[in-house]
């Protein structure tokens, strides 16, 4: 049987509001989803929610609210800008469902069971906002080393899971799977972390109630990454329906920041093998993004909502900026300027003009019906049909690699040489030679077919743009039943089928806008 591709995003807690940062995990993991699903796999693509942990239930307090329903209310800002954003998530998991609750309960069972989890006093700091616990010796000032906000003494008795068993196990792993913990900088940074001697998590609190009880002690609640961890196992019904689980797990990539690696590529892991379940095969870890310049926070007031710059660039346009202005894996700066820029030069005029001239040009010379090719090939008609087939290979190459910037990259140059096959052939010149016709033809559909084939490689990018190409070519049916390799072979354009320029796919944006 063909193993579903399984990708994941982060849950996000539920305190804050989406803003471009957490859009862009859930961005890169549809681009890829969508990919795969052009591909012809089966995919399996899940983001949702992290509901439980006592910043959200201080939030909850803030609001007069209880946790529950501050949860209900908060997740719905997350659904209604994923649909916005086109997100093409296969289920959206929320950690306050009861089926969550039980597998997570089911999981910790066994490994108490197992002796991996046992009970003892827990004495530290831990940082609320981050929901995470800290050694003396790791705080900075005094304050969170990860956040720098301020961090509170925790004394209670705990049940700590044993992490410490596994560090050979771990670096076995690392080592074995080069690809496990990507990109390399990070996975490196696992190895030395791991290397300087793991200790036993508390995976537990005592005085906070809102969390998922423990099955062997229902005075205590699950520390909610542990909770959060699981999501990726009860979203596919680990110990409720075996199949369906065996069908989907492991994971193919987890994409998760940089800031929650050390959960995703140790943590995560040691609870599978202490379950004795495969590990995910990828952890890939991206950087962060600033706000020109700075970093994005709530107290210097310049959090982007993703609704901003939909309002003011579209949906497709923000899809493109942020996978192809970011190295996957490193930080980046966002700005206006540079996403004004952007649109005009790539998706106005790269991408938008060269359907338009080419559509117009059908339209112009033949009303719009898209003649037959006479069979030769010159040159230019050879150049363009390499690019074709070039294109196709180096996209699988560098989505293989989640290498999305260079993808575009190499979408953007087939653009280019589609744009200079259009200039070189010059169709307005043969059209004014009637012993031309056979020619003008031939240069038409090749255009057009050059233009089919782009409206497959942007489609995971920018799926309206995608779709409203493949209705401005004339196809009937759904850009969605067709897939690649077969889909992108030259020639497969039916002549005779009418096309119509319709409507600029990215009008052009006034600087400053
Ligand atoms: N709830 C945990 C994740 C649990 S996964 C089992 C969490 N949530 S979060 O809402 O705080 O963050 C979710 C994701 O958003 C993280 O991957 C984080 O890196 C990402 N981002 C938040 N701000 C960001 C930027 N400014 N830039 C890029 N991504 C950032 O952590």
């Amino acid at each position: 049987m063909y193993k579903t591709y399984y990708v994941t995003t982060p849950i996000y807690y539920v305190n804050d509001l989406p803003h471009i940062g957490t859009a862009y995990t859930t961005v890169v993991a549809d681009v890829l989803a969508r990919y795969h699903r052009l591909k012809g796999e089966k995919v399996f693509f899940l983001t949702g929610t992290d509901e439980h942990g006592q910043h959200v239930a201080r939030a909850a307090e803030r609001n007069g609210v209880s946790p529950q329903e501050w949860a209900d209310r908060m997740v719905t800002h997350f659904t209604e800008v994923w649909e916005r954003l086109n997100i093409s998530n296969d289920f959206f998991i929320r950690t306050t469902s009861p089926r969550h609750a039980e597998v997570a309960r089911r999981f910790i069972q066994k490994l108490y069971d197992k002796g991996d989890i046992y009970l003892d006093t827990y004495e530290g700091w831990y940082c609320v906002p981050d929901e995470s616990f800290w050694l003396p010796s790791q705080l900075v000032d005094g304050k969170c080393p990860q956040c720098g906000r301020e961090v509170e003494m925790v004394q209670e008795e705990n049940y700590f899971f044993r992490l410490s068993a596994y560090s050979d196990r771990l670096l076995d792993h690392i080592e074995a799977h080069p690809g496990f913990v990507q990109p390399e900088m990070r996975r490196n940074e696992v190895v030395s972390f791991i290397k300087q001697g793991l200790t036993d998590q508390s995976i537990s609190r005592k005085t906070i109630t809102w969390g998922i009880p423990l099955p062997f002690d229902e005075s205590q609640v699950m520390y909610v990454w542990f909770d959060a961890l699981l999501n990726y196992i009860s979203a596919i019904d680990y110990g409720i329906d075996d199949d369906r689980f065996a069908a989907i797990w492991p994971a193919d990539v987890h994409l998760i920041g940089k800031e929650i690696l050390r959960f995703h590529a140790i943590i995560w892991p040691a609870m599978l093998m202490a379950a004795d379940l495969p590990l995910p095969r990828q952890v890939f870890a991206h950087g962060w993004l600033t706000v020109e310049g700075e970093k994005m926070s709530k107290s210097r007031g310049n959090v982007i909502s993703p609704h901003e710059l939909i309002d003011e660039y579209g949906v497709d346009a923000y899809r493109y900026y942020f996978l192809r202005e970011f190295s996957f894996g490193y930080d980046g700066n966002f700005s206006r300027e540079n996403m004004t820029g952007r649109y005009n030069a790539d998706l106005a005029n790269a991408l938008g003009n060269m359907v338009s001239r080419v559509l117009a040009m059908v339209e112009r010379y033949r009303g719009g019906m898209v003649p037959e090719a006479s069979g030769e090939n010159d040159d230019a008609d050879s150049a363009l049909r390499e690019a074709a087939a070039r294109v196709f290979v180096e996209v699988d190459a560098a989505m293989g690699a989640l290498a999305f910037n260079e993808a575009l990259q190499a979408i953007w140059n087939y653009l280019g040489s589609v744009n200079r096959y259009v200039d070189e052939t010059a169709a307005w010149d043969l059209a004014k030679d009637p012993a031309l016709e056979g020619r003008l033809d031939s240069v038409l559909y090749n255009q057009v077919e050059a233009v089919r084939l782009t409206a497959l490689l942007v489609l995971p990018f920018m799926p309206w743009t995608g779709e409203g190409i493949w209705s401005r070519l004339g196809f009937s049916d759904s850009i969605y039943l067709h897939h690649l390799p077969a889909a992108g072979a030259w020639g497969l354009f039916p002549p005779g089928q009418t096309v119509r320029k319709g409507e600029p796919l990215f009008p052009r944006m006034e600087r400053g806008r």
